[in-house]
């Protein structure tokens, strides 16, 4: 049998766990035509969510375009896909989508056969310059809108990585946006970001043009008793045998985030296949397990760090609740001044290896680097 625990990529139907007040929950919003703002950390599948989303609404044959932002480098390319996501999405008929297209005033539609010859793609080129591709998108917008109405359809737009839209040129952009959602009678709007507080920046400050634009929905852990259910079910199909109690100890190890549990589970799958059952020694061994596998990885940031950083990942690595800029932390670590610490803290920041939660604490963005760097530094 197949390890059921996937990681990494897009995880649906039974091997996607719960999450089914959250698809309820999404599709009322839906139904309302409403403007949601799916907020969370890294990994804590929003992404995942939405597919899960879209393979339901598409039995329900409800249309609905995804968008990526983090997939389209200008607002150039995002206009042409918001096009065409959208018609797509709305129109399956494949002549009537050709003359839809056509439609466009600011883009060129370009079809070619595909390599099976039976289906034909598409693509829209936008015809202007980038300086005025925000006239592109909000006429892909505007189109969107008014081919619901001519369709008599309702349409859900997800954009995921929503956090991404300051990137393009800020200000005017999300003024433009914001006001051309506003307008919007039969489309459904979802947004997804990760990075909470760029999100919560966007959404909660009164001067930014989303200021309560719609209801913010934010995506906590899985809930244990939920994903324990999950977990037991394949290692019962899988004939393993496990103690409901050791199982508990998964979520702390995995801090709740669903990637490490699932990474977790995946390892856990793996060694209990020799005697089919899973034992609390055997699931205490899997972080630094999993750690190893990632070694090659964290070796390369290792190598490129400071030896201020590596102190300071060393100290976090031991400490997790030590405040870096506190005397008590330069003290015991033997690190100063503060300036150079907050410096490093920034540099780790950027390169990813660390956030900054909304507490004020710092945290490793990858849950099993301490104990790489623990089993490292004797
Ligand atoms: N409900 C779930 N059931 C099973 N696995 C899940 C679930 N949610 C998340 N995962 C696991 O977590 C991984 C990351 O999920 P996903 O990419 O959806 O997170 P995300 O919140 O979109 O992350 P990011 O903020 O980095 O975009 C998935 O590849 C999958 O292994
Ligand atoms: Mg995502």
């Amino acid at each position: 049998m197949e390890n059921p625990f996937r990681y990494g990529g897009i995880v649906l139907g039974p091997f996607f766990a719960d999450r089914q007040d959250e698809m309820i929950e999404l599709k009322k919003e839906i139904r309302n035509f409403s403007r949601v703002f799916v907020v969370s950390p890294r990994r804590y599948g929003k992404t995942c969510l939405l597919f899960n989303l879209m393979e339901s609404l598409k039995i329900e044959k409800t249309p609905v375009a995804y968008l990526d932002l983090n997939a389209y480098p200008d607002i150039k390319s995002l206009a042409g896909a918001y096009a065409l996501q959208t018609c797509n999405a709305i129109e399956t008929n494949r002549d009537k989508l050709i003359k839809i297209l056509s439609g466009l005033k600011n883009f060129k539609p370009q079809f070619s056969v595909e390599s099976d010859g039976t289906k034909i793609s598409a693509a829209l080129i936008p015809t202007i310059q980038e300086k005025d591709a925000l006239t592109a998108l909000l006429e892909s917008m505007q189109y969107a809108e008014s081919l619901t109405n001519r369709t008599h359809k309702k349409l859900v737009v997800i954009i995921d990585e929503f956090s991404e839209l300051p990137k393009y040129n800020g200000d005017t952009l999300e003024k433009a946006l914001r006001s051309e959602i506003q307008k919007h009678q039969n489309i459904a709007y979802i947004f997804s970001g990760s990075e909470q507080s760029v999100m919560l920046a966007m959404l909660r400050d009164r001067k930014r043009a989303f200021y309560k634009l719609g209801r913010i929905m934010e995506l906590g852990p899985i809930d244990r008793k939920d994903y324990k259910e999950f977990i037991l079910q394949w290692l019962q199909k899988g004939g393993i045998t496990v103690t409901a109690s050791d199982l508990q100890r998964l979520f702390e190890l995995g801090k709740d985030v669903p990637y490490n549990i699932q990474r977790l589970c995946n390892n856990m799958w793996d060694l209990a296949q020799r005697d089919k059952m899973v034992t609390s020694t055997l699931i205490e061994t899997l972080p630094l397990i999993i750690a190893r596998q990632d070694s090659p990885h964290y070796e390369l940031f290792w190598r490129s760090a400071s030896s201020l950083q590596r102190k300071i990942l060393i100290a976090l690595a031991r400490e997790p609740d030590l405040k870096p800029l506190s005397k008590d932390f330069a003290l015991r670590y033997q690190i100063s001044p503060p300036s150079s610490i907050k410096a490093s803290l920034v540099s780790l920041i950027k390169k990813g290896i660390i956030y900054q939660t909304l507490e004020g604490n710092y945290q490793f963005t990858d849950n099993f680097i301490p104990y790489w760097i623990d089993s490292m530094v004797v």
